[in-house]
């Protein structure tokens, strides 16, 4: 069976390539390189070694997916693509909405024409907002997310969730990722920040590896354990896992689905600062600063849900995702482009 994963040059989709590849099925990669490199599914290829189709392109190109799937058999669609920049969202919010929603329609539709309608989508925890309960489970309600990226994430889970009413026999899961961190064992595929990273893990280990001099801990004084942030980290190959056991539920289910995909255990800023140190054995200096607008105190999963219907767990420990991140980082030091 072929799989059409947009943005499956990107971290998280070039995991799941492989995750897939594994599980027996076939994939076509559409990206349009936006913040990934070719040479990830090179990689990917030379891990798994089988081949993966790749084309280069945009999912708001309505010509270029209507060809797609007329020259493929699709059975299901796996969307990654899309922009994921909190702070750029601020400042360019039609760019944001223009890909994440825009992009999602033009997908569903071009689905819809051709009759596939399996489609499982890369949500965020940021829909809860500001979460009512902790740990967070599904039946939480969303809320209005702090800034664009977050909103454009809930409006493609308001349009699925009107198109499932509509059309009931779609297949759909959103995926509710809490924090992906860590890189596949061999070393060979990670996350490559084209820009200084905005997030915590590719931040500190690229103070480990000497490009930036030290981290920015954005507060001390939330209400938790040590007064900084605490989040729920998963290994993206345990994420990877996860898209794969959602793909073989919705096969036999339709209805739109809805899934954590957390570990449900949270760590603070400064414990993922010590449990890198551990890992690679470098120091990573860091100076307290301001709290970073929007940002919550505390989030983790309740990730039961998964764990029932998909029979999914979170398998890897934080110091699995710290050695892996730092088997990645210094073996790729300019990540793909070295
Ligand atoms: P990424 O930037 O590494 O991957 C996204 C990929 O999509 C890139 O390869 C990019 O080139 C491609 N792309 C962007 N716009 C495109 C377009 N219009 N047409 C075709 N390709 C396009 O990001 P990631 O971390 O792998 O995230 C994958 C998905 O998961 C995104 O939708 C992101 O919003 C979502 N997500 C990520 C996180 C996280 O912390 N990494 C958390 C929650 C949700
Ligand atoms: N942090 C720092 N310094 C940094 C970067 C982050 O102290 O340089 C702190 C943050 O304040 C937060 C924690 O580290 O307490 C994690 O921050 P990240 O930016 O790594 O992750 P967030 O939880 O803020 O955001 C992530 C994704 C978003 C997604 C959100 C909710 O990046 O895309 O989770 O799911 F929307």
């Amino acid at each position: 069976m072929m799989i059409l994963v947009t943005g499956g040059a990107g971290y998280i989709g070039s995991h799941t390539v492989l995750a897939l590849l594994d599980a027996g099925y076939q994939v076509l990669v559409l990206d349009n390189l936006a913040n990934s490199s070719r040479e990830a599914i090179h990689r990917v290829e030379q891990i798994s070694g089988a081949e993966v189709a790749f084309v280069e392109g945009d999912v708001r190109d309505r010509a270029l997916l209507g060809q797609l799937f007329a020259d493929y058999d699709f059975s299901a669609v796996m969307h990654f693509a899309g922009l994921k920049a909190v702070g750029e969202s601020v400042e360019k919010p039609l760019m944001y909405f223009d890909n994440n929603v825009g992009g999602s329609i033009h997908l569903l539709e071009a689905m819809k024409v051709a009759g596939v309608k399996r489609f499982v989508f890369s949500s965020s925890a940021t829909v809860y907002g500001e979460p009512a309960e902790m740990p967070i489970s599904e039946r939480c309600p969303t809320a209005r997310p702090t800034n664009p990226y977050g909103l454009s994430k809930l409006m493609v889970e308001q349009v699925m969730q009107e198109l499932s009413v509509a059309e009931p026999d779609w297949q759909m899961a959103a995926l509710r990722y809490f924090n992906p961190v860590g890189a596949h064992e061999s070393g060979l595929i990670g996350e490559d920040p084209s820009d200084i990273p905005n997030n915590l893990v590719p931040y500190i280990s690229k103070v480990a590896i000497g490009e930036l001099v030290q981290l920015s801990v954005f507060g001390d004084d939330y209400n938790t354990p040590d007064g900084t942030g605490v989040r729920d980290y998963i290994h993206v190959l345990d994420l990877a896992q996860g898209h794969v056991d959602a793909l073989r539920y919705l096969e036999k289910e339709a209805g739109l689905h809805v899934w954590n995909l957390g570990t449900g255990n949270g760590y603070s800023v400064l414990e993922m600062v010590a449990a890198f140190e551990v890992a690679s054995g470098q120091a990573v200096p860091y100076q307290i600063v301001p709290r970073r607008a929007g940002d919550i105190a505390t989030c983790y999963a309740d990730s039961h849900k998964a764990a029932t219907e998909l029979g999914w767990r979170a398998e890897r420990d934080l110091n699995a995702m710290m050695t892996d991140t730092w088997r990645w980082q210094s073996n790729n030091p300019k990540g793909y482009r070295g």
